[in-house]
């Protein structure tokens, strides 16, 4: 009898995970589409996006996580808006441009030219900054606010957000020429953005917030850190100044180099910048004071955002007016050609003293080979072909 008993609870059990799983699998099923037919087919009259949207959650690298960065939370409906809104020519005043047009997947989302083409066609007063870089995008170690120091946006640092940023550039009369009341009626009228907007949402209404939020979340999701220098980083002890295994000695070489010359500002592990803002040299007379002509101190005359060097060998021309076409004459500068300008930075000083003339590296022939070699490590190409970041336009 008692054997009995545990046959039928045995076989009970059994029917009943046989139920559960197909529970589950039902589950699995519904979830399969996060759009209804109908939507998923206005959806598609423009666009390419996959029934099932694609996840935007981030995860960061090994070596980062390690360090106690965190990750930005990104929502994959707001995302997904997000990188419609990034590619369509629609938020510029005559359809012609789009965030997308000076910001290439292919490139790091940097453009290749020193200036890029505006909505009617003239030229930006800058070279183009790649996205494609985590620190920017509010990473920050057990809770400290590496972020704050270094979120600040454009060259000359005058937005503290994405958002403000976006704001910025959609109004600006050479990037987007877009009247902020005009964006909201013309998206209201489109029929994607109507569902869109509900998914992220809860309501197809427009507003310049949900735009540059979208806008943000979607470059929120830009984490690129699965690089050689990446791996090598994961593999290691973590320490960036240490041999890579996987690294060829001249890559090791440009590494130690970078490390020496080079990480005071631009870091050593890619996760963050070490100084923000800084005078490189370039011109004793500059004729873009960067940061000075925005707040008008003789102090800030010649200084720029230390940029953020993943992706580098992608995004040339370089510096804040495209003036070097390659990474090697990036190298020729620092080598030979830093200018004594009133507020060089320190580190690029002789002896690192105030007074002291331009430091000259007068790195030889195999050492600038070293250094161009090891920044080549740093570009992702996983990153620049994720399909989460490419055009959703048929
Ligand atoms: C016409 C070309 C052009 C278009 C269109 C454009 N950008 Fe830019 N973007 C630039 C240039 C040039 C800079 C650097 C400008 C500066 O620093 O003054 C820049 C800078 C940025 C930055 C700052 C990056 C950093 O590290 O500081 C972000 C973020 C950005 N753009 C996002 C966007 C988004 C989002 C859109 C669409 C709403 C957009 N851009 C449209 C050319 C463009
Ligand atoms: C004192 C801080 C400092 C040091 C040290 C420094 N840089 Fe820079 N770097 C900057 C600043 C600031 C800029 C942007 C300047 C501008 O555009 O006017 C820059 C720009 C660059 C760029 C161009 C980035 C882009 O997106 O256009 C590269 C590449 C670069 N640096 C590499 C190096 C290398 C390699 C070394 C060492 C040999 C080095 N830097 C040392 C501050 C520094």
């Amino acid at each position: 009898m008692k054997y009995v008993n545990h046959r039928y609870s045995w076989l009970s059990l059994f029917f009943l995970s046989i139920f559960l799983m197909a529970c589950q699998e039902d589950k699995v099923v519904i979830t399969k589409s996060d759009y209804t037919d109908a939507e998923y087919e206005v959806l598609s009259r423009t666009l390419n996006l996959p029934q099932e949207r694609a996840d935007y959650s981030v995860t960061l690298p090994l070596h980062m996580a390690r360090m106690g960065a965190k990750a930005p939370v990104v929502s994959s409906a707001k995302a997904t808006l997000g990188a419609v809104l990034f590619y369509d020519t629609k938020l510029s005043a005559n359809n012609t441009v789009s965030c997308a047009s000076c910001h290439k997947q292919s490139l790091a989302f940097s453009d290749d030219v020193a200036l890029s083409k505006g909505f009617n066609g003239e030229l930006t007063k800058r070279n183009s900054l790649a996205l494609g870089s985590a620190p920017n995008f509010e990473v920050s170690y057990n809770g400290s606010s590496v972020s704050a120091q270094t979120a600040a946006f454009f060259w000359d640092e005058r937005a503290h957000s994405i958002q403000e940023q976006s704001i910025l550039t959609l109004q600006d009369d050479i990037e987007m020429g877009m009247d902020l009341n005009e964006l909201k009626s013309r998206l209201e009228s489109i029929p994607y953005y109507n569902i869109l907007f509900t998914k992220a949402y809860g309501s197809g209404a427009v507003s310049t917030d949900r735009v540059t939020d979208a806008l943000q979340q979607f470059i929120n999701g830009f984490i690129s850190g699965t690089s050689r220098f990446d791996e090598g980083l994961n593999r290691s002890t973590g320490d960036p100044f240490s041999n890579f295994a996987e690294f060829t000695a001249q890559e090791n070489l440009g590494k130690m180099l970078f490390n020496t010359n080079c990480s005071s500002c631009h870091g050593a592990d890619f996760t963050s910048v070490v100084e923000t803002v800084a005078n490189n040299g370039l011109e004793m007379e500059y004729v873009d004071q960067g940061i000075g002509a925005r707040t008008h101190l003789d102090f800030d005359n010649g200084k720029f955002k230390v940029p953020f060097l993943r992706n580098i060998a992608l995004t040339g021309p370089y510096m804040h007016d495209g003036r070097f076409a390659t990474l090697e004459e990036v190298i020729d500068h620092y080598s030979e050609g830093v200018q004594a300008h009133e507020n060089l930075d320190v580190r690029l000083r002789k002896d690192f003293q105030h007074d002291g003339g331009p430091l000259k590296m007068n790195f030889s022939e195999d050492e600038k080979a070293a250094l161009v070699a090891f920044l080549h490590t740093l570009t992702d190409y996983e990153f620049i072909q994720d399909e989460r970041f490419a055009d959703p336009f048929k």
